[in-house]
């Protein structure tokens, strides 16, 4: 008990001092600056309630994602679209990979409940972030915003955790969210020697009580959105966004990334910047 006390309080100190993979800002690691175009992250996005997780698995690292403490769901993910030659890997919900450090617990890599490491810990992973149960009979599927199709192999194992996920309506995750997921594999990754990603949501409401909340702890978001930066075999760069309703009709609708941009900057209160330069 003593050991676990001291271990707890250094590991606490340790994420404290920026050691983690909750990193205080995403250009702290090298190889999570490069899921961003430009290296940089989108500007305008994050907040006090914000986390910056730069998701490693058994200690690579395989892309980033802003999460929200009080809405337990992703602003977005990033990440390059790469071949998908693997099939979905079969592993249950239930034991879907969870982020010790959201919970101050100093362990780099995401890992299942089923850790032995994990289960002293589960209430408080639990506390900072969605789970299984969160998800469970809620009518709402668990909707990658980094998908498994635009990935193989461990890259592709990584997207299964809860925090890359968010409430999706099952007609929009298996609809025209996943043709516009599908147009990315198929029109745009074949075109561009390197695409960065963006997809992320817009909140219901940013506390309980406010908007749509699955067990008053994680918000069910009212659209979805994605950017995409393409660098194409010549040079030349193409960029475009999207913006899906998470509801009836479930429309996804093109925009440009100024659009996209003065969308969200009213959503989230200050100018947003996706890519650097526009991706110009
Ligand atoms: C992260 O660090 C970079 C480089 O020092 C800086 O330009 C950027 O503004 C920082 N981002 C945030 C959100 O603080
Ligand atoms: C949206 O963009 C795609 C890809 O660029 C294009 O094929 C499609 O026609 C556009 N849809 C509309 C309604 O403009």
């Amino acid at each position: 008990m003593m050991t676990c006390v001291w271990l707890y309080v250094f590991f606490t100190i340790l994420c404290h001092s920026g050691l983690c993979e909750v990193v205080q800002n995403f250009s702290d690691v090298p190889s999570c600056r490069r899921f961003f175009y430009q290296g940089q992250e989108p500007l305008g996005l994050s907040s006090s309630k914000t986390a910056n997780i730069c998701q490693r698995l058994q200690g690579v690292y395989y892309y980033a994602t802003l999460y929200h403490r009080v809405a337990r769901v992703p602003i977005y993910s990033a990440y390059i679209l790469e071949q998908s030659t693997t099939s979905r890997p079969d592993i249950s919900s239930s034991n879907w990979y969870l982020e010790p450090m959201l919970a101050d617990i100093a362990r780099e890599d995401m890992l299942p409940p089923s850790h032995s490491t994990m289960q002293p810990v589960l209430d408080a992973i639990t506390e900072s972030q969605a789970v299984n149960d969160d998800y469970r009979n809620s009518g709402q599927t668990r909707g990658h915003l980094n998908p498994s199709q635009h990935h193989s192999s461990e890259s592709q194992i990584s997207t299964f955790t809860y925090t890359n996920m968010a409430p999706q309506e099952s007609n929009f995750n298996s609809g025209t969210w996943n043709q516009y997921e599908s147009f990315l594999r198929d029109q745009i990754l074949p075109a561009c020697s390197q695409a960065h990603i963006l997809t992320g949501v817009i909140l219901s409401g940013s506390s309980p009580g406010e908007g749509k909340w699955l067990r008053n702890r994680v918000n069910v978001p009212t659209f979805f959105w994605s950017a995409f930066c393409c660098i194409e075999t010549s040079g030349a760069r193409r960029r475009e966004g999207r913006l899906g309703r998470n509801a009836s009709p479930y429309d996804v609708v093109n925009k440009t990334i100024p659009q996209l941009q003065d969308i969200l900057s009213q959503e989230y209160g200050g100018k947003v910047v996706l890519f650097q330069g526009s991706c110009q």
